[in-house]
């Protein structure tokens, strides 16, 4: 058995994608966890989180790291900000918005152990509703299951600093289910231009469909 780092906080252990367990001996969606050299890592499946997804088929821009301030965009019960939690250790922070109350429950929970994430209960289309809870960001994450995908990420925009990188997940069914997907996806980014460049674009194939995953850079 070897670990191996493939960009800070992320490594892949017998050829598996891992993150370094913050809360050690617990784990949050019945992930496996494998200790090595007295570290213990989770296994990050690709078929559980579009993060993992898009590292595996690729990702260069990998820009999450140490320290980072995160606004997570639809963070459902936990399981890919838990990975960013690890990524982004104990003096990160990671600020975790969902509308869903059942999801945010257990998402609560998972934040009475993990001291660098911060539940809010919103709707991401009203970033005023959080805009006194949230700091200036490094990196915006989104996945939400809404109609007005591009408009959410321009809005929430003005939480990310200059420079600063979003990883958008464009959901083609949410947007609109008769359209082709890859009209979808070239009508939400036409809508991000003037405040985003596009680094990168990747399909998510096989571990899930009809999304694409993108990386932006703020102008
Ligand atoms: C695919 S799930 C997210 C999975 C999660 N990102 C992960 O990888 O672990 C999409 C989430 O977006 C949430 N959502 C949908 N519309 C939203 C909105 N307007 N504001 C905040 N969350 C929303 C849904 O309740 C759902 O939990």
């Amino acid at each position: 058995m070897s670990a191996k780092s493939l960009f800070p906080g992320v490594y892949t252990v017998d050829g598996k994608l891992a993150t370094k367990n913050m809360v050690k001996g617990k784990t949050v969606y019945g992930e496996k966890l494998i200790v090595e050299k007295n570290v213990e890592y989770r296994l990050w499946t690709p078929y559980r989180s579009k993060l993992s997804a898009a590292i595996m088929n690729g990702l260069n821009d990998f820009k999450i790291k140490s320290e980072d301030a995160v606004l997570y965009l639809g963070v459902a019960s936990g399981t890919t900000p838990s990975h960013i939690s690890d990524i982004i250790g104990e003096k990160g922070r990671l600020y975790g918005v969902e509308i869903s109350e059942r999801s945010m429950r257990d998402f609560v929970t998972l934040c009475h152990a993990r001291k660098n994430m911060l539940p809010i209960l919103a709707d991401a289309r009203y970033p005023e509703n959080y805009a006194d809870t949230v700091e200036q960001c490094d990196i915006i994450y989104q996945d939400v299951a809404a109609k007005e995908q591009a408009m959410i990420l321009k809005e929430n925009s003005k939480f990310l600093k200059k420079g600063g990188y979003a990883y958008f997940v464009i959901k083609s069914q949410s947007v609109d289910m008769a359209k082709p997907p890859k009209e979808v996806y070239k009508e939400e980014l036409a809508k991000l231009e003037s405040t985003f460049e596009i680094l990168e674009k990747l399909s998510l194939e096989p571990y899930d469909s009809l999304h694409l995953f993108v990386v932006l850079k703020k102008k």
